[in-house]
């Protein structure tokens, strides 16, 4: 192993990194999850997740990974041989797919080609069409983390509600959360999915369901399985500032201080480095001469692009020589894009420098790995970030 000296460049699309003002708090001692302190912690948690979502409303905080929240949202709200809408965006939205299906419900799957996002209009159709509303819910991805690509949750609001149907909408913000201008409330969304790792710039291990009255009045007739997972004694036991299982006390202390730091720069803020910095990653690709994999514009990710190299390269050797040579990770291609992207997480606790840092590194791989690019591709990134 090559010893290296200085930081690693965790440049995935999460887990990402974890701010030192975070890890210091979650270095506290944990303390008693039935005492007073942590009722006091909890409480004040209750309150501030909330407009990280966008939500008035309950948020369920669970010692989980994202997975674990995805399986939340579906069994508190629907019944074994209920019909759900979902979109093939990507990985991830395959893999909720397949999470459904495992736990008995039957999916309309909607066929993509993992560079676009969900098409309101093919929503509008679908639901249209099922005139004696068979479909429970519609399940969609805000950010497939895979591809890159953010599909537009109001104008998927907006169709449902056109035809007049009284479809659930369950959606997944594991990888805009904290990162891209987010609504539950505003775009009428049921239940929102979330976790840690990611906009929130904590390790992994909490998930969240931002959840609306219409899904919670769902939850004690939902038939799906649940236990663990069931939102109502969870919501019960936070209203006095406890939990019905130990919660993971250390992650909920760098919890509070992740929505502090958000606190402190504003979400807005938040947002808007988010797509600078994404603006700019752009801007380098295509100076390289490569392509980036989402081909709307109204649909790139401020969180991540992924970069889709020629058939004649491996992404995952470029990718190799980042990490030897300059000891920064960037995120593999999933699923069928395997071997295909390499994916630059420019999400979380990052800075104009150290996106020019990845940046450089990312330039620097490409060419040791024979990929022919424009040197000028940096360039045009940094004329982005001196620009603004
Ligand atoms: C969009 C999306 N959904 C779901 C997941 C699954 O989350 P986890 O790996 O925390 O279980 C991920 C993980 O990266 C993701 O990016």
């Amino acid at each position: 192993m090559t010893a290296h000296s200085g930081r690693h460049f965790l440049q995935i699309p999460g887990p990402t990194n974890v701010p030192d003002r975070v890890l210091r708090a979650i270095a506290q001692p944990t303390i008693d999850h039935r005492g007073p302190d942590f009722a006091e912690l909890a409480l004040d948690l209750r309150e501030r997740v909330k407009p990280v979502f966008g939500t008035g409303g309950p948020v369920v905080i669970y010692p989980s990974s994202g997975t674990g929240a995805w399986e939340a949202a579906l069994v508190n709200t629907l019944s074994p041989g209920d019909r759900v809408l979902a979109f093939e965006t990507g990985h991830f939205a395959s893999l909720w797919r397949d999470m459904a299906q495992r736990l008995g419900l039957v999916v309309d799957f909607v066929p993509g080609d993992w560079r676009r996002g969900v098409d309101a209009a093919v929503v509008a159709e679908r639901l249209a069409a099922d005139k004696g509303h068979g479909i429970a819910a519609v399940m969609v991805v805000h950010n497939e983390t895979s591809t890159g690509v953010t599909s537009r949750i109001p104008e998927i609001r907006a169709a449902i509600d056109e035809a007049d149907h009284p479809a659930l909408l369950l959606v997944d913000t594991i990888s805009s959360l904290g990162s891209i201008d987010y609504r539950h409330d505003d775009w009428g969304v049921d239940v929102t999915v979330g976790c840690s790792q990611k906009g929130l710039m904590l390790p992994p291990g909490l998930g969240f369901n931002a959840i609306s009255d219409k899904a919670l009045a769902l939850a004690p007739t939902a038939r799906l399985a649940k236990s663990y997972w069931d939102w109502t004694p969870i919501l019960d036991a936070n209203e006095h500032g406890f939990y019905p299982y130990t919660p993971a006390t250390n992650l909920l202390y760098g919890l509070r201080e992740a929505l502090q730091l958000l606190e402190e720069e504003g979400l807005r803020n938040v947002f808007a480095r988010h797509s600078r910095h994404a603006a700019a990653t752009r801007a380098a690709v295509r100076g390289w001469g490569l392509e980036v994999l989402c081909v709307n514009e109204r649909e790139y990710s401020s969180s991540l692009t992924a970069v889709l190299l020629g058939a004649e390269h491996d992404a995952d050797k470029v990718r190799r020589i980042i990490l030897d040579r300059f000891d920064m990770s960037l995120g593999t291609g999933l699923g069928k894009l395997s071997g295909r992207v390499f994916r630059i997480g420019h999400l979380g606790d990052l800075n104009d420098l150290t996106l020019a840092g990845t940046l450089s590194g990312v330039q620097m791989g490409l060419e040791l790995a024979g990929v022919n690019v424009d040197p000028n591709g940096l360039q045009a990134a940094l004329s982005v970030l001196r620009a603004e």
